[in-house]
């Protein structure tokens, strides 16, 4: 199910771009006092050729240096390269690496069909070649798989330009920035993937594929099994469909490990809604509600593909939310795998039951931490748009979550669990031992997390509400596609190696 029509390979060259033999050469340009434009690091030599005239030439051809922009030339000899890529970068004071993963993207997508290309991008040090490789690698990815005639085309060949090519951080990040981007391909390749395509035992045999040849370990539970463990969330969520639910578990355990991370990733490869169905607008885009899933499985192996020492374990539930005479009822009682009963109000919070079960198995295997990624709620997006995740959990767990993410440029914003919706999950069912939706507007994301907490058994947990960041209905921009981003694995990854270097 591979996407991308040509593979990309990315090297590392200390070389100034000016004498670079290439199709295209890609540099930056910032904006300095009263907007004036200037040669990001990395884009000097090309500046140079041009002599004076080249702000000039740039700002004759309306580009004003601002992040999205981009404005292309043949050099006509000035340089070495054939052609020549400007891509804005905004204010030259805090070239932050998400500026630069950003710039690179929109780069991506605008070069075309050259063969080799040299990205003159600031790459002053490890972190910004990472940010260099991961938005271009990002800004390339299409989704053909489906079309009948996929288009062609795609770049070969990428040279990295840096001061630091020849130090080992530096090949280090570029070795990384590469395994995180195909992975990461990988899991919008599923997300994007029809849901008629992507039933769930299709999905877990998709994650079993990619195991093989790694050191990542597999084990599927059948719905045959699922029934002995007593998991009557995921059971009962699966029950309307033809394509049985399952839970797939993947571990990577290296030798003296320092620690453990548990991940739990919601896996509902289409979500009807159920019998409390969608309307149809909300429903066009359900494919994607297994994005939790597919993020938690990329960074598992991302983990392992750089070897890092410590310990994680991914439980993903996967099941199909459909309407049939079989469906789970609004009113339905389920026993959850961990002996708790819970009251269905809304089989439209579908999620929330899935999730549960395997929380419980994640918490009483008694990790370090849980982080659970999960398309959760539309009210989520609601309060804080599509390009932000929530973010929940204990305040040490959150505050990690936060700082990671500072590395890794994705945005997560800080909601609360109030203790009124904690009490309402707790006390408000009139038949079972918790409620799983009390029906209330307000607040309905804080709700959800309210009740995923008490699945968690007291270990630290983090739960990311991906439901805006994970699907992009829109145009692209920056690194991030059309259709499924793989949000959130960047800082899973990031998370397991910070917690490698105590
Ligand atoms: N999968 C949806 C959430 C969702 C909505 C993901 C929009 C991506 C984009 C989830 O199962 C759901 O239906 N949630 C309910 C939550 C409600 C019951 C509090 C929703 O969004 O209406
Ligand atoms: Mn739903
Ligand atoms: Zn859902």
């Amino acid at each position: 199910m591979a996407s991308i029509s040509t593979v990309t390979t990315y090297t590392l060259r200390k070389a100034v771009a000016a004498r670079v033999r290439t199709d295209l050469v890609v540099i930056g340009v910032a904006t300095g006092k009263g907007g004036a434009l200037e040669p990001a690091p990395g884009a000097e030599s090309v500046a140079e050729a041009y002599g004076r005239g080249f702000a000039p030439l740039l700002a004759s051809l309306g580009f004003q240096g601002g992040p999205g922009e981009t404005v292309r030339f043949p050099t006509d000899d000035r340089v070495n390269a054939a052609q020549l890529l400007v891509v804005g970068l905004g204010d030259r004071d805090g070239l932050t690496t998400e500026k630069v993963r950003r710039a690179a993207g929109t780069a991506a997508r605008t070069v075309g069909n050259v063969a080799t290309v040299t990205l003159a991008l600031p790459a002053v040090d490890a972190a910004h070649v990472r940010a260099v490789v991961e938005g271009f690698a990002s800004g390339l990815y299409s989704f053909e798989a489906f079309r009948s005639k996929p288009r062609k085309g795609g770049v070969a060949e990428v040279v990295v330009l840096s001061d630091g090519a020849r130090r080992t951080d530096v090949v280090a990040a570029l070795d990384a920035a590469v395994s995180l981007s195909t992975l990461t391909a990988q899991a919008r390749d599923w997300v994007n993937t029809p849901p008629n395509a992507l039933v769930p035992t299709v999905f877990a045999k998709e994650i079993e594929k990619l195991g093989r040849k790694t050191k990542v370990g597999y084990e599927l539970l059948s719905a045959a099994q699922l029934k002995k463990l007593g998991c009557g969330g995921i059971l009962g969520v699966g029950q309307g469909s033809a394509n049985p639910p399952c839970l797939v578990k993947l571990t990577w355990e290296p030798e003296g490990a320092t620690g453990s991370v548990a991940l739990v990733g919601k896996g509902i490869t289409f979500d009807s809604g159920g019998l409390t169905i969608k309307p149809g607008g909300s429903m066009s885009a359900m494919k994607s509600d297994m994005a939790g899933a597919a993020a938690v499985v990329a960074a598992v192996h991302a983990v392992a593909a750089l070897e890092l020492p410590v310990a994680v374990t991914a439980y993903v539930p996967i099941a199909e939310n459909m309407v049939s005479g079989a469906s789970m009822r609004p009113g339905d009682v389920l026993t959850m795998h961990s002996g708790r009963t819970v009251e269905v109000t809304n089989t439209d919070a579908e999620g929330r039951l899935i999730l549960a079960d395997a929380l419980t198995m994640a918490a009483r295997s008694a990790p370090d931490v849980i982080v659970e990624v999960s398309t959760l709620t539309g009210p989520c997006v609601v309060a804080l748009g599509d390009r932000i995740a929530g973010l929940f959990g204990d305040d040490a767990t959150v505050a990690e979550v936060e700082q990671v993410a500072e590395i890794t440029g994705e945005l997560f914003w800080h909601l609360p669990i109030p203790e009124e919706q904690r009490r309402s999950v707790r006390t408000e069912s009139k038949v079972a031992d918790l409620l799983q939706h009390n029906w209330v507007r307000w607040g309905s994301a804080l709700y959800a997390a309210a009740f995923l907490e008490q699945f968690v058994e007291g270990v630290p947990w983090a739960h990311f509400d991906i439901a805006g960041p994970s699907f992009n209905t829109g145009g692209p921009w920056g690194h991030v596609p059309s259709g499924g981003t793989g949000f959130a694995i960047s800082t899973l990854v990031e998370i397991v190696r910070q917690r490698g270097l105590d």
